[in-house]
């Protein structure tokens, strides 16, 4: 997802004739050629795509809650690192 999301961002912004800055330190190269139909289509995935990612956060960030609070393991606090 992480690397499905700004791939599509990018294919969406060629297509609908955008340039894409990268940080404003150079412009990238169109990924597609211009076309309003592509746009569209390329909304459609960015879109699916973001939803999925935040649908699997909410699960994954859950599970982190869950090992937390109600398995009651170090998983959480693993992550924190040295401050826990
Ligand atoms: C992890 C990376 C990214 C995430 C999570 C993300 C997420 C989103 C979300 C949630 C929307 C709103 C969708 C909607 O409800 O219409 C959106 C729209 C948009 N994104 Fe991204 N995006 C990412 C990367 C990128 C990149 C790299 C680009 C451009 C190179 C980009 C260009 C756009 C544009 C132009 C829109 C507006 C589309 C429209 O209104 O038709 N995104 N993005
Ligand atoms: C887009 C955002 C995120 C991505 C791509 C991501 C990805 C990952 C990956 C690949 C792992 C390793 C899984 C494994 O070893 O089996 C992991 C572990 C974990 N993530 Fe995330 N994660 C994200 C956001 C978060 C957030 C917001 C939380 C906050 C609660 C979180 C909590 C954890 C925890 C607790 C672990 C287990 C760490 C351990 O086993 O030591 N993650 N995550």
């Amino acid at each position: 997802m992480m690397l499905a999301l700004p791939l599509s961002g990018w294919a969406m912004s060629s297509a609908g004739d955008h340039p894409v800055s990268f940080f404003g330190l150079f412009t990238l190269p169109p990924l597609l050629m211009a076309d309003e139909a592509l746009a569209e289509i390329m909304s459609e995935v960015h879109e699916t795509l973001a939803w999925t990612l935040i649908v699997l956060l909410v699960l994954h960030v859950g599970a982190a809650l869950r090992h937390h609070f109600i398995v009651h393991d170090g998983t959480l606090r693993r992550m924190l690192g040295r401050a826990s």
